[in-house]
């Protein structure tokens, strides 16, 4: 599959809709990309565009945040940047949430990866040289 190339972040709102018409509805999406690649901001614009009114932000004091769409259903971010080992996003209860059938939008899931299913939406963001950035979607 070809990569979408997101020039600047105006364009994210469209890029937001596409992905949404490709990913699995209501399933476990990990996004990998380095440090600042754009994860959050991608994360952030897809739930705009399921109508979540709150601020979607990493979250800060645990591994995981919980929004709600326009239709009141959960949507729930996590970060796994600070997680060392798989067992310590055991402890928050990680698989509960990922069973649960409600979206779950990963960052650093290579973290995690052990706990992940093979058959979950990946999504990968690659910085060119130019800014730019070129997403994948299951390639
Ligand atoms: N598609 C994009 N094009 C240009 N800049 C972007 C894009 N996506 C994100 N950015 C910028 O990159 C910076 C880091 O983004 P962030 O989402 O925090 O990255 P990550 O969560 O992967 O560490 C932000 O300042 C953001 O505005
Ligand atoms: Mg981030």
């Amino acid at each position: 599959m070809e990569a979408i190339r997101v020039k600047d972040t105006d364009d994210l709102p469209e890029v937001a809709d596409l992905l949404l018409q490709m990913l699995r509805p209501g399933g476990v999406v990990a996004f990998y990309g380095e440090m600042g690649a754009g994860k959050t901001t991608l994360i952030r614009a897809i739930c705009e565009r399921l109508g979540v009114q709150d601020n979607v932000n990493s979250p800060t004091f645990s591994i995981v945040n919980e929004y709600r769409t326009e239709a009141g259903e959960p949507i729930f971010h996590f970060d796994f940047y600070r997680i060392d080992r798989p067992e310590e996003a055991l402890d928050f209860g990680s698989e509960e949430y990922l069973s649960s059938g409600y979206r779950c939008l990963i960052e650093w899931p290579e973290k995690v990866e052990s706990l992940l299913a093979d058959d979950i939406d990946r999504v990968y963001i690659r910085v060119s040289a130019d800014g730019a950035r070129e997403i994948t979607v299951n390639p």
